[in-house]
């Protein structure tokens, strides 16, 4: 038991020498208290002797009891925090019965959540629904939030099945990322109903969920179903029909779809993430209705996660790119199958500036620590170093290796490949480095992998060693746009924009035309009124053009945009949107900061908690409070 071979620090669990392989929980949802009233009984098995306790990870929990589901008897039990451990732990001592390697135990725990600490869970008020009517709950774990409701071994490296039964109030449906095996009314308490669940493929505790709502369904494809409040199942349904399209692409790319279903779940406004790939249900942000079908790659990625994140998991998260970049990949390859490979090079390339964008703030912020493909989180909360440039710098690694070895398509049977080595398990930057070599052995290769800077790639800050050859058809009518916008001198000169200038760009171009723009000096307030004569984005509902036009003229200065940015701040609570505006309404003048204080406090609620801290803690370091 040699604490020096525990990689995760992100997890005071000892699960280099006792593991959870399944976890039996029973929950009853309680709104008025917001509190999960729980049971979780985990089998256990040593991996090593003389293994004498079972250290999980656990905030908030109230524990009440602990013992050993095989004799009944009391388990003694300690939540403390260790020293240099991000959170609390729940230390269990273990019977002598468990002494020896190879043992097994089944672990009941009785506990109950609280609503102050427990922020894998969002509890909402009937007014914050569609409905007006019912309440409403969802989790959200990743990364290190699943112990903030269920005491367990946080770490990514351990995967285990599960089965549940949760108990809710008649009137409202339980779901969670599993199989459903149905409902029946509680046994004892005729205005409760049980729905069951069973994931039978193990999985990491990041990617166990639960939401509890006035949900309803409606079909979409062969394995898919889409879920939410009623009132907007028929958009929801409409903008997420090529989910089997994307699905079946994957599957030529990566091989078949384990997991049976592939529901989706559409949340209210506050969830954090565009989307979260818990198992066999997707969970995504209404942001994402744009109601022509143009955000649609977020659906692409999620369900790319079913192979790269879900069955193949990053051993920790300082390996987060193993998931992240190479589900970027993928859902390129689908754009790619599914509208074609230009599509594909200029998602690239929105993804390129992006990443640019996030390692020069990180950057200013004496945080390039931040920035290597596979950083090093010693002491660091993966919420705080979470960017999109393991999306990016990630992806763009596996795009230049695709291009060195041959060109679009070149890596799928590679990939195929890796999933089915890697498959159930974890893998690390080497292993599959490693797995890569191997497969790409000199005399297939001609040894073009030898011209590789792995180190830098994968180990430097900042930007990558080099740029991967974008196709840049699709980019092209958006940076000359941009261009001339940038360079308007005289505020007449704007006569020659017109809305034709736009009719033909699809979303993502769109988002390329104004991200260039941002990286120029800021429009004034004067170029900023032409522009929003001639293209109406203020009117947009797609929420990508609308948070980049938005941030353009908080840029610009002109006041007459607050309004709109404290309306988006106001309405939804996802961080890629609200983080940013949050930063560049605080950089603008007293008064800015005053609103930004103001939107802040009275939506602090509303946010999910971590969202919440996050946005705290900018306001705190501009001198908001
Ligand atoms: N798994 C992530 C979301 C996540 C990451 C939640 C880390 C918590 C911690 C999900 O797959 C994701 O990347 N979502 C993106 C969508 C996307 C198309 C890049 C998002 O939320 O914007
Ligand atoms: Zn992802």
């Amino acid at each position: 038991m040699d604490p020096c071979r525990r990689k995760d620090t992100c997890s005071s669990a000892n699960s280099w020498g006792v593991v959870v392989s399944h976890w039996d929980w029973e929950v009853a949802v309680d709104f008025p208290s917001k509190t999960l009233t729980c049971t979780a009984t985990l089998d256990i098995r040593t991996l090593t002797d003389g293994v004498g306790s079972l250290i999980l990870d656990c905030v908030g929990l109230v524990v009440s009891e602990v013992s050993s589901r095989e004799s009944g008897e009391s388990l003694a039990y300690q939540v403390k925090q260790l020293d240099g451990e991000l959170t609390p732990c729940l230390d269990i001592s273990l019977p002598s019965t468990c002494a020896k390697k190879g043992a097994e135990l089944g672990v009941r725990i009785s506990y109950k959540t609280d609503p102050a600490l427990c922020a894998a869970v969002q509890w909402l008020e009937p007014s914050q629904t569609m409905g007006k009517k019912h309440p409403y709950l969802y989790t959200q774990c990743q990364a290190i939030h699943a112990r903030s409701m269920l005491p367990c071994q946080d770490t990514p490296s351990v995967k285990s099945t599960f089965s549940a039964k949760v108990a809710v109030a008649c009137e409202l449906v339980a779901l969670m990322g599993a199989e459903r095996l149905g409902s029946e009314p509680h046994a004892s308490n005729p205005t409760l109903t049980v729905f069951s669940f069973r994931q039978n493929v193990p999985i990491p505790s990041y990617l166990a969920a639960l939401v509890v709502g006035a949900l309803e369904s409606k079909r979409i494809g062969p394995r898919s179903h889409v879920w939410c409040e009623k009132e907007m199942v028929e958009k929801a349904a409409w903008e997420f029909e090529e989910t089997e399209k994307m699905l079946s692409a994957a599957e030529e790319v990566v091989g078949e779809y384990l997991w049976g279903q592939y529901d989706i779940l559409v949340l209210p406004p506050s969830f954090a993430y565009g989307g979260m790939e818990n198992p066999c249900l997707t969970f995504l942000s209404p942001s994402l209705l744009a109601g022509d079908r143009s955000l649609a790659n977020v659906i692409a990625h999620e369900l790319s996660h079913s192979w790269t994140g879900n069955l193949v998991t990053n051993e920790n998260w300082e390996e987060f790119w193993m998931n992240e970049g190479f589900t970027t990949f993928l859902e390129r390859r689908i754009a790619a199958k599914v509208f074609n490979e230009k599509e594909r090079h200029l998602q690239a390339s929105v993804g390129w500036n992006q990443m640019e964008d996030a390692i020069r703030s990180f950057e200013k912020q004496g945080k390039a620590h931040y920035t290597p493909l596979v950083p090093e989180l010693k002491g660091l909360h993966p919420d705080d170093v979470f960017s999109c440039i393991p999306y990016e710098k990630g992806s763009s690694f596996l795009f230049f290796l695709e291009t060195l070895l041959g060109g679009p398509g070149t890596l799928d049977g590679f990939l195929k490949a890796y999933i089915a080595k890697f498959r159930y398990g974890t893998v690390t930057t080497e292993q599959w480095k490693q797995f890569l070599l191997e497969y790409f052995h000199k005399e297939v290769s001609n040894g073009v992998l030898e011209e590789v800077e792995w180190e830098k790639w994968i180990r430097e800050p900042g930007m990558p060693p080099l740029k991967p050859m974008f196709d840049t058809t699709l980019a092209d009518a958006s940076l000359a746009l941009a261009e001339k916008w940038a360079a308007v001198q005289d505020i007449s000169s704007t006569s020659q924009f017109s809305s034709d200038d736009i009719t033909n760009m699809s979303s993502l171009a769109l988002q390329y035309f104004l991200d260039v723009l941002k990286t120029k000096p800021p429009l004034s307030v004067q170029v900023l009124e032409a522009m929003e004569k001639t293209y109406s984005f203020n009117r947009t509902e797609n929420a990508e053009i609308k948070y980049r036009w938005l941030r353009l003229c908080l840029r610009g200065r002109w006041s007459a945009s607050y309004p709109l940015v404290i309306e988006l701040l106001s309405k939804q609570g996802r961080m890629k949107y609200i983080v940013p505006l949050y930063r560049e309404l605080c950089e603008c003048g007293e008064e800015a900061k005053a609103m930004a204080t103001a939107t802040f406090t009275a939506n602090e609620h509303f946010y999910q908690m971590m969202a919440a801290k996050k946005i705290s803690d900018i306001l705190k370091s501009s001198g908001c409070f």
